[in-house]
């Protein structure tokens, strides 16, 4: 079991539950909330404690878009790359932050929702589809709050709002 969930955790949140084996996802969620993602580990547990098929639990934990397989940073950097953001430069907004966090798009994540995560789990890096303010293109979202309008420039002053420092 990874340190950074331990069974008590699990084991409470199973308990939360009337009827634990039908609510998988609902488990699944508050472990989730509790680790910011489902690790290998926990999902072993989860399986092992209510006697259902850990490649169920997989099937349940790939269907859903809201579930991570892999770590997740502090921050969530999303970019959007909708055709009006794309046009806009998302692009190079995506690359710049490549370079200013360290981290690759090669890189990519078996469930490909993370490019990935800084080694120290500081930002994580995905890319979405439209967040419905097109006109403000290109658009980025840090955790729940928008930015539009960005520039390349802009980035490290945005990153620094969020401990990022220069190398
Ligand atoms: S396409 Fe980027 S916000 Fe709509």
């Amino acid at each position: 079991m990874e340190k950074t969930i331990d069974k008590k955790i699990i084991d409470e949140i199973i308990e939360k539950y009337k009827n634990p084996s039908g609510k998988v996802i609902s488990i699944l969620e508050d472990i989730q909330e509790k680790n910011k993602y489902l690790s290998k580990e926990a999902l072993e547990y989860v399986s092992e404690k209510l006697n259902i098929p850990l490649s169920q639990l997989y099937s349940i934990a790939t269907f859903y878009s809201f579930f991570n397989l892999k770590p997740v940073g502090k921050h969530i950097i999303s970019v959007c790359t909708g055709t009006p953001c794309h046009v806009k430069g998302a692009p190079q907004l995506i690359k710049t932050l490549e370079r200013l966090l360290g981290i690759k798009q090669d890189e990519v994540s078996e469930d490909s929702k993370f490019f990935l995560t800084t080694h120290d789990r500081s930002f994580s890096l995905t890319a979405a589809r439209c967040f419905g303010c097109c006109s403000m293109a290109p658009v980025i979202r840090i955790d729940d709050k928008i930015y539009g309008y960005v520039t390349v420039n802009d980035l490290p002053k945005i990153l620094k709002e969020y401990g990022w420092r220069e190398k």
